[in-house]
C-alpha cells in the first residue's frame, strides 16, 4: 500500500492555478498507480489555523470558523469539479485532528524534546497584544527585504523565528511595535541534526526539494512551536498558547489517514506507526523546509513512521511573471476558468504537460489555445473520433484477431515510457508518450486509407480498423489519469470499464470489440472565448476590476439593493490626478456634502466638460486611495468599446436626490 498526500490549502482564499500545480499531478500520479495495480490511500484537507486566517477573518468581520467554513467548502467543490478525488478531504479544526496533534505534542514533551524559554517578541502597545507571525511586518534580519513575522516572503524566503524580525510594525494598526519578553516553547530541532542528515541522504523525491533540504540541515536552530493566539490547537498545559500552525498542519496527513482508513477499512497504524507503507508527500517548492526538516524531526521524535518521498513541483508563473495575487498575476480556478465553461481536462493536461514537474510552469492563454487545439483536439481527439466513428459506422463489431504487430510494439513502448516516468514523477513524459502515440495513430490511419479499402476489400479494411481500435483503446487507458472525464466518455464507445482498467490491458487484445456511437471527445474553444479570457487577464494586470466571465451575477433581494446609497450629484470641479493618464479627481455636490471621488475617465472626458454635469453617484462605497488620492464613492458609467459613458438624467433634479 502507498499513502499519497497533498500540501493542505489554507482555508483562507479561493483556489488558484498555483494550487493546482500540486493537486493535479498528485491526482494523476494516484490514478496511474492504481492502474498499475497499487493499493493507494490519497488524502488532503483544509489547513484551518494560523494567523493569516485570524487576521483575514478579523478584517472581514467574521469568526475564523466562519471564514474557514466558506473556503473549506470552496476547495471541496473545486476539487470535485477538477476530478481531483481524495479518499478523504479533512479539516484541521476538526476534533479528531486536535486530538492527534495533542497526542503527538505531548509525546514530544514527555520525551524531552520540548523546553520553555523566555524570548523577546514583537508587541503592539496600542493594540495591547503580542504580534505573532502575520500580525507583524518588518525587515528581514538576513537580507533586509520587507518581511512578515514568520517568513521573508519578498526577499530570501527564509523561515523567521519569533522575535527575529527587525523594525517590527503592527499589521493591524500600523504602530511601531516594541519587544517584550514572554515564555514560549521550543522544539529541540538541533538534536536531530545527525538523524536528518542520514534521513535526507536516503529520502527519495524530486532533486529540487532534496538539494535545498540537504543544504539547510547544516544550519539548524531550535524551533519555537507556540504562538499567542486563541484559534488553533491549544498547547498542553498552557491556556494562552496554541501550537504553531506548522506543527499541526502536517499532522493532518496522519489524522486524515485515520479517517480515510475508517472508510476504506484499512489500518492507519500500518502506515504511520509500523511504517509498512510508502508515504509520498506532494508539495510546492515553497514549503520544502517544513516537509524535509521540521516534519521528519517531529515524526522521529514522536516515534512515527517517516515519509519515503517528497515530491515538490516548481512554482507557477502567469504570462511569464512571478505569480502574485495582489499584482493580478493569477488565474482563479472558479471565476476565470470553470465559469467560462472550460473542460477540467484541458487544464489538467496543460498543468501536467507544460514542463517537467520540478520546473516552473508558465500559464498563458495563448499556449493554452495551442495545447487544446493542436494537441488535445487535433491529435488525440482527432484520432479517437475518426477511428471510433469509422469503426462504428462501417463495422459495429470488429474482430480483433489480426492486429498489426507494429501497433502492439508501439503500445508496449509507450506503456514502458509511462511506467518509468511515473517512477520518477515526470508527468510531462507520460503525457508526451500518449500524445506521440496518437500522432503515430493519425499517420497510420491516414496512410492505410481504410475508407478506400472498404470499397474494395472489407477484410483488409477490417484489419486496419482492428489495429487502430487497439491503439484507440490503449490511448484511452493511457490518457485516462490525465483527462479522466473525456476518456471515460470515450471508453463507453468501445465498451471499456475504464475504472477497472489496468495499464497492461492496453496490450491485451480482445476477441471482438463492439462499438457504440462515439461522442465527440473534446469541445473546441471558440476564439472569441479565448480573447475574452485574455482580456480579463490583461485588465487584471492593469489593476482594473474584472467581472466574472459571462458576467451573470447571482440574484439579490430588494433589501440587498437598498443597502446601496445611490444619489444624484452635481460635479462642482474636476481636475486630472497628477502623474496619471486615466484618473480624474472630482468634487461632487451630493446634497448634504461635497464629496471627493476619483474616477478613471480622464481618457474619455476632459475636466472642463464635466463641471456642472449631473451624474449618478454610489455614495456609500468603502473609501479607497488611487495614486495616493482618496476617493469616497463612485460615479456610474456604461462602457462602450473600452470607453466610459457617464449616466446622466433625463430631466434635471436637485443634487442629493435618491435613486431607488
Ligand atoms: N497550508 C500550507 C501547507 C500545509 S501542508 C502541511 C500552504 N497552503 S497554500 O494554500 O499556500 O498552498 C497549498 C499547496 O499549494 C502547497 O503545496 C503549496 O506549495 C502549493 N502552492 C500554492 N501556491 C503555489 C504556486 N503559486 N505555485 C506552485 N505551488 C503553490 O502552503
Ligand atoms: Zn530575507
Amino acid at each position: 500500500m502507498k499513502l499519497v498526500t497533498c500540501g493542505l490549502p489554507y482555508a483562507n482564499g479561493k483556489a488558484h492555478i498555483g494550487h493546482l500545480r500540486t493537486y493535479v499531478p498528485a491526482d494523476v500520479y494516484v490514478r496511474y498507480l492504481r492502474m498499475l495495480g497499487e493499493d493507494v490511500v490519497f488524502v488532503c484537507g483544509s489547513d484551518c489555523h494560523g494567523t493569516p486566517i485570524v487576521v483575514n477573518a478579523e478584517q472581514q468581520g467574521l469568526t475564523p470558523k466562519q471564514l474557514v467554513d466558506i473556503y473549506h467548502e470552496h476547495f471541496k467543490k473545486i476539487f470535485a469539479e477538477l476530478d481531483i478525488e481524495f479518499d478523504y478531504y479533512g479539516r484541521t479544526d476538526a476534533e479528531y485532528h486536535h486530538h492527534r496533534t495533542k497526542e503527538i505534542v505531548k509525546r514530544l514533551i514527555e520525551k524531552g524534546y520540548v523546553y520553555p524559554k523566555d524570548i523577546d517578541l514583537a508587541y503592539c502597545p496600542k493594540c495591547e497584544r503580542f504580534l505573532p507571525d502575520r500580525y507583524v511586518e518588518g525587515i528581514c534580519p538576513y537580507c533586509g527585504a520587507t518581511a512578515r513575522g514568520d517568513e521573508c516572503d519578498q526577499g530570501c524566503g527564509r523561515h523567521l523565528e519569533p522575535g527575529e524580525i527587525k523594525e517590527p510594525k503592527c499589521k493591524i494598526c500600523g504602530s511601531k511595535a516594541e519587544f517584550r519578553s514572554q515564555k514560549h516553547y521550543f522544539f529541540k530541532l538541533t538534536e536531530f541534526k545527525d538523524f536528518l542528515e542520514d534521513y535526507l541522504s536516503k529520502l527519495r523525491g524530486t532533486e529540487n526539494a532534496l538539494n535545498y533540504a540537504k543544504n539547510w540541515v547544516k544550519n539548524l536552530r531550535d524551533w519555537c512551536i507556540t504562538r499567542n493566539l486563541e484559534w488553533g490547537v491549544s498547547f498542553p498545559g498552557e491556556e494562552n498558547l496554541v501550537v504553531y500552525v506548522w506543527v499541526d498542519a502536517p499532522i493532518g496527513y496522519i489524522s486524515f489517514t485515520e479517517k480515510a482508513c475508517e472508510n476504506k477499512g484499512c489500518d492507519w497504524k500500518e502506515i504511520w506507526i509500523h511504517g509498512s507503507c510508502e508515504i509520498i508527500h506532494f508539495i510546492g517548492l515553497d514549503i520544502v523546509y517544513h516537509h524535509c526538516i521540521f516534519w521528519p524531526a517531529m515524526l522521529k521524535g514522536a516515534d512515527y513512521a517517516l515519509p519515503s518521498a517528497v515530491v515538490a513541483s516548481g512554482m507557477v508563473k502567469v504570462e511569464g511573471k512571478t505569480f502574485s495575487k495582489s499584482r493580478g498575476y493569477v488565474v482563479w480556478v472558479e471565476d476565470d476558468y470553470l465559469k467560462a465553461g472550460l473542460s477540467p481536462d484541458y487544464l489538467r493536461y496543460y498543468i501536467v504537460n507544460y514542463t517537467s514537474h520540478q520546473k516552473d510552469l508558465n500559464f498563458s492563454w495563448e499556449v493554452f489555445r495551442d495545447k487544446v487545439n493542436n494537441e488535445i483536439i487535433a491529435t488525440l481527439g482527432n484520432f479517437l473520433y475518426r477511428v471510433l466513428l469509422f469503426a462504428w459506422k462501417n463495422f459495429g463489431e470488429v474482430k480483433m484477431d489480426d492486429v498489426d504487430g507494429e501497433i502492439l510494439q508501439k503500445i508496449s513502448e509507450a506503456k514502458e515510457k509511462i511506467e518509468n516516468a511515473i517512477e520518477e514523477w515526470e508527468f510531462k513524459v507520460t503525457s508526451d508518450a500518449f500524445m506521440e502515440l496518437a500522432t503515430f495513430g493519425n499517420v497510420y490511419f491516414q496512410n492505410a486509407k481504410p475508407w478506400e479499402l472498404i470499397k474494395t476489400d472489407k477484410e483488409v479494411a477490417g484489419r486496419v480498423v482492428a489495429s487502430c481500435l487497439q491503439l484507440a483503446k490503449a490511448l484511452i487507458i493511457f490518457a485516462y489519469p490525465v483527462m479522466p472525464r473525456s476518456m471515460a466518455k470515450m471508453a463507453e464507445a468501445v465498451g471499456l470499464d475504464i475504472k477497472a482498467c489496468k495499464l497492461e490491458d492496453a496490450v491485451k487484445v480482445d476477441e471482438v470489440v463492439s462499438l457504440k456511437k462515439p461522442q465527440v471527445p473534446f469541445e473546441k474553444i471558440e476564439d472569441e472565448k479565448l480573447d475574452e479570457l485574455q482580456e480579463i487577464m490583461e485588465k487584471r494586470f492593469r489593476g482594473e476590476e474584472v467581472g466574472e466571465v459571462g458576467d451573470t451575477k447571482e440574484e439579490i433581494t430588494i433589501e440587498d439593493f437598498q443597502r446601496l446609497d445611490i444619489r444624484i450629484g452635481k460635479i462642482v470641479s474636476a481636475e486630472k490626478v497628477k502623474g496619471s493618464k486615466k484618473l480624474i479627481k472630482l468634487i461632487i455636490d451630493i446634497g448634504d456634502e461635497h464629496r471627493q471621488i476619483v474616477s478613471g475617465i480622464a481618457e474619455d472626458y476632459k475636466p472642463e466638460e464635466l463641471e456642472g454635469k449631473l451624474v449618478v453617484v454610489l455614495a456609500n462605497l468603502k473609501p479607497a486611495k488611487f495614486m495616493g488620492v482618496e476617493s469616497r464613492g463612485m460615479i456610474l458609467a456604461a462602457e462602450k468599446d473600452g470607453k466610459a459613458i457617464l449616466l446622466t438624467l433625463e430631466k434635471d433634479v436637485e443634487p442629493g436626490t435618491r435613486v431607488c
